[in-house]
């Protein structure tokens, strides 16, 4: 049976930097509120004169293709993770296949959220595992900016949320080593879809959008923060913890851990928690806001780029967010 191999990563952030300070011009906020509760001092915008969220999948996606050192047209199946696609349909899969140049081949959504990246990485995972397919192309792309509340009303979403794309192309390799996904772990629990969702335009009301909708925040995601907080802090470490003891590995074990970029106090506190020292764990939220799907694709390619994702190494990604649900997966690189 082959193995799944992550050879190639690549990300894409738009050009404009939002700062906190630039928030505190359009909403009661503050740049030390933002960095004491999330750790963000910025994120980026994308520019709807150019950027898309397949388009920035594509600039993401050619980058890990490059450093896979395949050409494009090898790539055999898409997955592609986002909760906010260019169009309500068709998904965001068929508009990157057509950015690549690669009709004909399948190309399927995600929309897990925060744990999108990583349930994609798992169907990938299981395609090559499978033998269906070789070379899978996986993204994580999300416009957030364009759907936040840019007032008093909206801040406590607005601040966090942004826009981002990352990729990674996941081959089949025969090879003896051990290097490759090791498992993926996937959980969700719908009883609490509603503590962050966005309701409207909703399918099942008679009338999917009035002009009424357009002032009601039931448009704009609705986060009950500290609900995702508490729920949050626990699920990371279950999951965390049950890939390590699939794999009969320890906490000690890993090289580094890449947690989806949902708030640095999370992400602090399950560090602390794992008992894993600061050179073990990842975070870019602080530069790049919570990007959803596109978070953890985005901070593994940082990581690799600045050389603390190394060949080798054991990488423990993991993430949680609305549904809920929440997922890890372990990479031997
Ligand atoms: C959202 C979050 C930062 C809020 O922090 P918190 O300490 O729980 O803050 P609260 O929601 O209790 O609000 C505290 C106060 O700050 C205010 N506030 C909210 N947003 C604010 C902002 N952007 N700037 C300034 N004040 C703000 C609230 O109105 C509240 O004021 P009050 O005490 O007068 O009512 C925190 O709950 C969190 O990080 N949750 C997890 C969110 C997350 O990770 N989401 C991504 C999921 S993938």
């Amino acid at each position: 049976m082959s193995k799944a191999r992550i050879t190639g990563i690549g990300h894409y952030v738009p050009e404009r930097i939002v700062t906190n300070f630039d928030l505190e011009k359009v909403m009661d906020t503050s740049d030390a509120w933002i960095k004491e509760r999330t750790g963000i001092s910025e994120r980026r915008y994308f520019d709807p004169d150019k950027d898309t969220v397949a388009n920035m999948a594509a600039r993401a996606a050619n980058a890990a293709i490059a450093q896979a050192e395949i050409e494009t047209r090898q790539i055999d199946f898409i997955v592609f993770a986002t909760i906010t696609p260019d169009y309500f349909f068709p998904g965001s899969g068929v508009l990157l296949q057509r950015e690549l140049g690669l009709e004909g081949i399948g190309a399927l959504d995600i929309r897990n959220a925060c744990s999108g990246f990583i349930y994609a990485i798992s169907i990938a995972e299981q395609y090559i595992k499978a033998g269906t397919y070789k070379n899978v192309l996986v993204v994580g792309a999300e416009i957030q900016s364009s759907a936040l509340e840019m007032n008093d009303r909206g801040r406590s979403v607005s601040v966090i949320f942004a826009d981002g794309a990352g990729a990674v192309v996941v081959q089949a390799t025969d090879q003896e080593d051990n290097r490759g996904i090791l498992s993926t772990h996937l959980h969700a629990d719908g009883r609490f879809a509603e503590e962050l969702y966005v309701k409207d335009p909703g399918s099942s009301r008679k009338l999917r959008l009035t002009k009424e909708m357009i002032d009601d925040p039931g448009i704009r995601a609705h986060m009950n923060g500290n609900m995702v907080f508490k729920h949050a802090i626990v699920r990371f470490q279950e999951v965390i913890y049950e890939a390590l003891k699939a794999n009969k590995l320890k906490v000690d074990d890993l090289d580094l851990f890449i947690p989806h970029q949902a708030n640095l106090r999370i992400s602090q506190y399950v560090q602390k928690q794992l008992g894993l020292s600061d050179d073990q764990v990842f975070n870019n939220i602080m530069k790049y806001g919570n990007t959803t799907a596109a978070s953890i694709p985005i901070a593994m390619s940082e990581a690799w780029t600045e050389g603390k994702l190394k060949p080798g190494d054991l990488l423990c990604i993991a993430a949680f967010g609305s549904g809920f649900t929440w997922a890890s997966s372990l990479i031997k690189f």
